[in-house]
């Protein structure tokens, strides 16, 4: 991807995103918003992919057919929230390879802490594209690519429902070969690490805890 920050500007997108937005919008509804946005930000996250040519038959005749090239790509999933991203890019790209990265944000020094890795073989070989629907403080989603990094990923993307300016700019500065793709830059961070005007606790609301 050319640019280091892709905002995914689609009227379909932002018309659901202003949904999820709402304080009102069901648990039910914003799951499922998610899952429709996941699957047009996967349509645009993996716009370059490497093609091939395969020889194929149709009824009428031979022909050399477009196919994806080379090893099935790794979907790594930010938990908990990335979660909700993952099923909507799954059922788009079924065999996609998934990884998880457990990690949580210490709510006093904002600070990831990981808890849980595991991610599919061969990395170095794949796309690999990380989720978390809420790029903030950047704190994580930098530690979830540096362990990505670690762990052999050559090629990596982040995709994100949300992002801040701060997030974006952390990033930028710890992994400027990582593009971003995301449906909205948004204003700021207040004190709490918290994206504002945002749509609040993306997993709370997907998954309707507080
Ligand atoms: N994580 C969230 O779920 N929401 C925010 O606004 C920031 C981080």
């Amino acid at each position: 991807m050319r640019n280091h920050l892709t905002v995914v500007d689609h009227p379909l997108v932002q018309h659901k995103l202003t949904i999820m937005r709402k304080t009102d919008t069901s648990t039910s509804v914003f799951r499922q918003l998610l899952k429709e946005i996941s699957q047009l930000l996967a349509y645009e996250v993996t716009r370059e992919l490497p093609m091939t040519t395969t020889r194929i038959n149709t009824p009428m005749q031979e022909m050399d057919a477009p196919t994806l090239d080379g090893r099935k790509l790794a979907l790594v999933s930010i938990l908990r929230a990335g979660n909700g991203l993952l099923d909507g890019m799954l059922d788009l790209i079924p065999s996609a390879r998934v990884g998880f990265v457990g990690l949580y944000r210490d709510e006093e020094t904002l600070k990831p802490v990981q808890y849980y890795f595991k991610v599919p073989t061969e990395l170095n070989d794949r796309l690999a594209i990380a989720v978390d629907p809420m790029l903030a403080t950047g704190n994580s989603s930098a530690a979830a690519i540096d362990m990505l990094k670690e762990a052999g990923a050559t090629n990596i993307r982040f995709l994100c429902l949300l992002a801040a300016p701060e997030g974006v700019a952390r990033m930028k500065e710890a992994h400027p070969d990582v593009p971003i793709v995301t449906a909205a830059l948004d204003e700021r961070l207040n004190e709490k690490g918290y994206i504002m005007p945002g749509l609040g606790d993306a997993g709370d609301r997907m998954f309707g805890t507080k």
